[in-house]
């Protein structure tokens, strides 16, 4: 059995940094010491600081039919140079995860391909009840209350009511509210003389807060897990808390979210368009705050890549969403930098949270019998976001020009080597487990 020992390190352990060393042994974390370890293969991790690699719980790697914008390689490389050693890929693919043979497809290549490890969301179309009854291994039923990138789209309440009341696994929500988004639509005389803010006007808060509100209705009196996706606003947040005094409900909030509004459309056109839309500073401002409150329960990129020339095109051709694997873990490193954001409640937000919402097994933590998905930070060095530090497909980012804090610079995926300092290594991540879930 192979043995990797990271010795002299600051070890995050009961959400402090400590000055430990850690031994792991083919896949798992088997030992955490004051004293360094003699034996295998050491990595001196002097002045570095070594958290659990983060998880990701919200990407589109595209596989099938959108490879020319990402793939399992492409992606999983953007992910490991990020710091995020597992992520959860959504089912808006072409021909979108609905049936389980589509999902087996997925597996396959996953596992060929990966270099991170990684689940799936199994999406909820009109007609596929009798799959998701009989379906396994998945991270939750991912249903698109309003429509975006893909054709998945289920708001019938009826159905919903169904299948809240049939499903074993979390249910997962974009939620933006379909009818008024079309009423909105309409309304707008010239789209292409509109400018790009008018995504914002169409998907407005009310768009985004109606759905929420339509999901807590439906799905309140029955036992079953939901969490809402890229919550943009403070009115869906809020709604969203009060449920959480009589409802198991969740909120993801994505680093474009956090840290940009909607005036960067007016530098970076469409190029900005994501779904739900960048918001207006106060709302920035407020899902902000509450991460730093520690209200919000997991950051999910939404890793959405799509090329710069998709992304030049008219206000209706350019397709929503923003690429962020390279960022997330960075962005949240240089809060703690800055002294905002405590590096106990990063680690939270990417891992302890999402392993425990999701029920991963043995994922989240620094502990001996945890596996060993490891990011190695430097934490006082800062650079400037170009995209020489990209690896997604697409090349574009846009945080780019920024200056962050905190290098990301080893990550370990089950024990092995799978980045380093702008080297990938040959390594394959595997599917995640679940435990039990009631
Ligand atoms: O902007 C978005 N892009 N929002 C989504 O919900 C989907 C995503 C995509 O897949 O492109
Ligand atoms: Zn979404
Ligand atoms: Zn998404």
């Amino acid at each position: 059995m192979s043995k990797l020992v990271l010795n002299n390190g600051m070890i995050l352990l009961d959400g402090e940094l400590r000055k430990r060393n850690l031994l792991i042994e083919d896949k798992s974390i088997i030992g955490i010491s004051e004293t360094p370890y003699q034996d295998g293969d050491i990595i001196d991790c002097k002045g570095q600081w070594i958290l659990p690699g983060a998880i990701d719980p919200h990407v589109h790697f595209r596989t099938p039919g959108g490879e020319h914008k990402e793939d399992w390689k492409t992606g999983s490389k953007a992910a490991v140079a990020g710091g995020i050693t597992t992520v959860l890929d959504m089912p808006n693919t072409n021909p979108p995860t609905t049936t389980s043979e589509r999902l087996n497809e997925k597996r396959k290549i996953a596992e060929t391909n990966s270099l991170c490890n990684f689940g799936f969301y199994f999406g909820a179309s009109i007609n596929n009840l009798d799959e998701i009854e009989t379906i396994d291994n998945i991270a939750a039923i991912k249903i698109y209350f309003g429509s975006t990138t893909g054709n998945l789209l289920v708001n019938d309440s009826h159905y919903l009511t169904d299948l809240i009341k049939k499903t074993r696994f979390p249910l997962a929500f974009h939620a933006e509210n379909e009818a008024l988004m079309k009423k909105n639509l309409s309304k707008v005389k010239d789209l292409n003389k509109a400018g790009a803010r008018i995504h914002g006007v169409i998907r407005d808060e009310e768009v985004a807060r109606s759905a929420v509100e339509e999901i807590i209705a439906l799905a309140s009196d029955h036992n079953v897990k939901i969490y809402l996706c890229h919550v943009s606003t403070q009115r869906e947040f809020e709604l969203i808390e009060k449920a959480k005094q009589s409802m198991d409900i969740y909120c993801e909030v994505t680093p474009h979210h956090l840290f940009l509004n909607e005036e960067l459309l007016d530098r970076i056109g469409h190029f900005g368009k994501v779904n739900p839309p960048l918001r207006k500073e106060v709302d920035r401002k407020f899902l902000y705050n509450a991460l730093i409150d520690g209200r919000i329960d997991t950051i999910g990129t939404d890793h959405a890549p799509h090329l710069k020339e998709e992304k030049m095109q008219e206000y209706l051709k350019a397709p929503s969403g923003l690429p962020g694997l390279e960022t997330m873990l960075p962005l949240l490193l240089t809060e703690v930098h800055h002294g905002n954001l405590s590096i106990e409640r990063l680690a939270q937000l990417t891992g302890g949270n999402v392993a425990r919402i999701f029920s991963l097994k043995n994922k989240g933590s620094l502990a001996p019998g945890y596996d060993a998905d490891i990011v190695v930070v430097n934490p006082d060095t800062s650079y400037s976001l170009t995209s020489e530090r990209l690896y997604t497909k697409v090349g574009w980012n846009p945080f780019e020009g920024q200056i962050l804090y905190g290098e990301i610079d080893q990550t370990i995926v089950l024990g092995q080597l799978a980045y380093k300092r702008g080297r990938f290594f040959n390594v394959h991540g595997e599917e995640v487990e679940y435990d039990t879930r009631t």
